[in-house]
């Protein structure tokens, strides 16, 4: 690599490693200077020379697509390629190089200040989501940037804590979609995060950056920090970091040139960076042409379509909605002032905003729509005239935020009171939510008979609502995150926030979904809900079982009498294994748009490793042999059909008996257990106690089995001496190898 920065000095080479301004990188010698942009869900260019990157200096114009929390909801892969390859058409006409998205992190607590920035609580849905946002994003030639890698989620003392997790959890949960999308989406630049893993800096691990990264998933592009992130540079380049940013004045390149002048650093680790920065300039400067404008009347219509596609039906008792042209009482600030996006590094200046207020004025025609903001005695009698309620309800922009957690999950308590007085002037209420971080909603579901969750929409929210309320958008969204009934059933409530620059990821694989069903719990929507004014009926599951897993087949049916789309998810399960798995999990999911009464067979493909676990003995994915069941469902607990099916797992590695190998694993063996029990039967004859002898009961086996093979040279008292063991232990372990 790196002919290009083969003539380069040390110098030269360590200054490509960090950035030139806030935004930008350096020109050095041949390789051009990019510009570097928040991201994700709109292009945030930032004009002049602004350091600031909270929000408070404007950016240029630019569309404000419904950020990771609402777009997730569309389940919808060809949906959020399509709105990537509009984000990439405005990176190029904006002349940014590469787009500082997707955020892909795991919801892992609802309290995470950042969830709106976040796909899902599931890896297999932010991989799919990731991978075809970067896909859209790179079409159009501009990098992007997944992040933030890895384990990043909470915000609170974000840039010093430790998130500590073991490595099963982190390879099944916290990795795993970054690997889909790095794996399926080759994208150009991959964003560590500020936080520790297990004590070591993001930037400066190496086993993250370097061996699981790039010698594991064969990522090819440069690794970048956050911005702010790399605490020691030298170390960061040795791990593998490629490009610090922003800019850090010249102090940091200083710092690598000395640090391979004394010997501390290799200059090969220097000048490897220093061609992947120039590789990644080449890559999004190719073909760039100063003309690029977008079409931003055509982006708005596609704003509009993803967040309509983004909301999901929560409840619709005796099918309140869709509403027909009628009287309508609007309550509540959101529907003038729409909270649209999330507050933090990701906030757009939007090109335009549609008004919910107005686009329902504008849906129900002829007929009167009041506002009111708050309740006063005058708001609840023309509540109770009108036809319908429509109560807008949701969080503040302050109240959540990149940058802090939230302490709790609840609406503002006057919303409720405000909403239970609607309810009992006017049973015909619907709800519309706005918020970036997921609620508690039991009171709401209580008192509302109809709710539609709109997270975050984006500029075309406003239209996009209208569009549901009505019936010109028939709700399809489904929830990527499970709501749960209460704050305190959340899988990680007593291990969050962190404590003394510790979080601990004490609730291991089990989160989400996969930690309420694992105990049954009940909860308010589940992961995967989500109505539709039509239904669907499912038939005929059938379920292909080949090397490269399965394929599974279903009939689904609209029974009702509007075209709809239905979102088929698959759950897989594998109740008897080696190790703690949820009852269920998601293993693959398509989309169907379905005519009233017309039926379709679908077939979703399920990788044969979405089966497996990570193996942490032999430090890879593993299928295990068994009988997996496959559910296919409306959503993780709408569960419709289901079978079994029997799978060949991969082969069991063989490891070595050691002297830590208890005599219940040695005589579980073929190979070692006759040899063992040989062993202890002449051992027995001749110690003190015979109590090593199998001849013991079943009761005193079981505690016996749980010895250490090593410890027996003691307990033998002098019959099993250490050279026999270490000669059985030569034995058995050559006759299975
Ligand atoms: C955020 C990143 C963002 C960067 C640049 C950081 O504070 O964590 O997501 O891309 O700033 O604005």
């Amino acid at each position: 690599m790196g002919t290009v920065t083969e003539h380069l000095t040390l110098a030269e080479q360590a200054a490509l490693g960090s950035g030139a301004t806030f935004w930008t990188t350096k020109e050095v010698g041949d390789v051009p200077a990019i510009l570097l942009t928040d991201g994700p869900h709109g292009v945030r260019r930032q004009a002049g020379s602004a350091t600031d990157h909270l929000g408070l200096a404007r950016s240029e114009p630019a569309t404000c697509f419904p950020p990771a929390v609402g777009l997730s909801q569309t389940w919808d892969p060809e949906l959020v390629e399509r709105v990537g390859a509009a984000l990439g058409a405005e990176s190029r006409a904006l002349g940014v190089q590469v787009l500082l998205g997707p955020g892909i992190n795991i919801k892992r607590d609802p309290r995470c200040g950042r969830n709106f920035e976040y796909f899902s609580e599931d890896p297999l849905l932010a991989g799919v989501l990731g991978a075809a946002w970067v896909r859209g994003v790179q079409g159009h030639g501009v990098g992007a940037s997944l992040k933030h890698f890895a384990v990043n989620n909470a915000e609170d003392d974000r840039m010093r804590v430790s998130s500590d997790v073991d490595e099963r959890t982190l390879r099944e949960l916290y990795l795993r979609a970054f690997e889909h999308v790095v794996k399926q989406a080759r994208p150009a630049t991959v964003m560590c995060s500020y936080n520790r893993i297990n004590g070591v800096y993001a930037a400066e691990n190496r086993w993250l950056l370097t061996d699981v990264l790039r010698d594991e998933w064969g990522f090819d592009g440069a690794v970048i920090s956050d911005w702010g992130a790399v605490r020691d540079r030298v170390a960061a380049v040795a791990a593998g970091l490629d490009l610090e940013m922003p800019s850090s004045n010249g102090v940091t390149d200083a710092d690598v040139v000395a640090a391979v002048e004394s010997g501390v650093l290799d200059a090969a680790a220097v000048a490897r960076s220093a061609g992947r920065v120039a590789a990644l300039a080449a890559r999004v400067t190719e073909n760039i042409s100063g003309t690029a404008t977008f079409d931003d009347e055509g982006h708005h219509q596609l704003a509009r379509e993803a967040a309509a596609r983004s909301i999901v039906l929560l409840k619709n008792d005796d099918d309140l909605l869709p509403l027909t042209p009628s009287s309508i009482a609007v309550i509540g600030g959101f529907a003038v002032s729409p909270r649209f996006q999330g507050g933090g590094s990701s906030h757009v200046n939007p090109t335009r905003v549609d008004v919910p207020l107005d686009e329902i004025r504008h849906r129900a025609g002829e007929y009167p729509v009041s506002y009111a903001e708050e309740l006063t005695a005058q708001t609840l009698a023309t509540a109770a005239d009108a036809d319908t309620a429509v109560v807008f309800l949701g969080l503040a922009a302050e109240e959540e935020s990149e940058g802090f957690d939230r302490t709790h999950i609840d609406l503002p308590v006057e919303q409720l009171h405000l909403l239970s007085a609607v309810v009992q002037v006017q049973p015909r209420t619907v709800v519309v939510l706005s918020h970036g971080g997921v609620l508690r909603l039991d009171e709401v579901a209580d008192l509302a008979p109809a709710i539609l969750d709109g997270a975050l929409l984006g500029q075309g929210g406003g239209s996009g609502i209208a569009d549901v309320l009505f019936g010109a958008v028939n709700p399809s969204g489904r929830l990527a995150e499970t709501v749960p009934v209460r704050l305190q059933d959340s899988p990680a409530y007593i291990n969050f926030p962190a404590e003394d620059g510790h979080i601990l990821y004490g609730e291991r694989v089990f989160v989400g979904y996969r930690w309420y069903d694992a105990r049954d719990a009940a909860v308010t929507f589940p992961f995967g809900h989500g109505l539709s004014y039509t239904t669907f009926e499912y038939t005929d599951l059938s379920v292909d079982v080949h090397a490269d897993g399965l394929t599974v087949r279903v009939s689904v049916v609209n029974t009702g009498a509007r075209a709809g789309r239905e979102v088929v998810q698959v759950y897989a399960g594998l109740p008897v294994s080696r190790v703690a798995r949820p009852p269920r999990w998601l293993a693959g999911f398509t989309g169907v748009t379905l005519d009233p009464g017309e039926l379709r067979e679908v077939q979703i493909p399920v990788a044969r490793e979405e089966l497996g676990y990570w193996d942490v003995r032999s430090g890879r994915r593993l299928v295990e042999s068994g009988d997996y069941s496959v559910t296919v469902g409306a959503s993780s607990r709408d569960l419709r059909l289901h079978t079994v099916v029997a799978v060949d797992g991969d082969a069991v590695p063989v490891l070595a008996f050691t002297p830590d190998s208890t005599l219940a694993e040695l005589l579980g063996d073929p190979v070692a257990g006759p040899i063992v029990a040989d062993m202890l039967a002449a051992a027995g004859q001749q110690a003190p106690t015979a109590g090593l002898s199998t001849a013991a009961g079943a009761d005193m086996m079981r505690l016996l089995g749980s010895i250490p093979i090593g410890r027996l040279v003691s307990f033998s008292g002098g019959a099993f001496s250490r050279e026999q063991l270490a000669g059985m232990l030569e034995t058995v372990n050559r006759q299975r190898s």
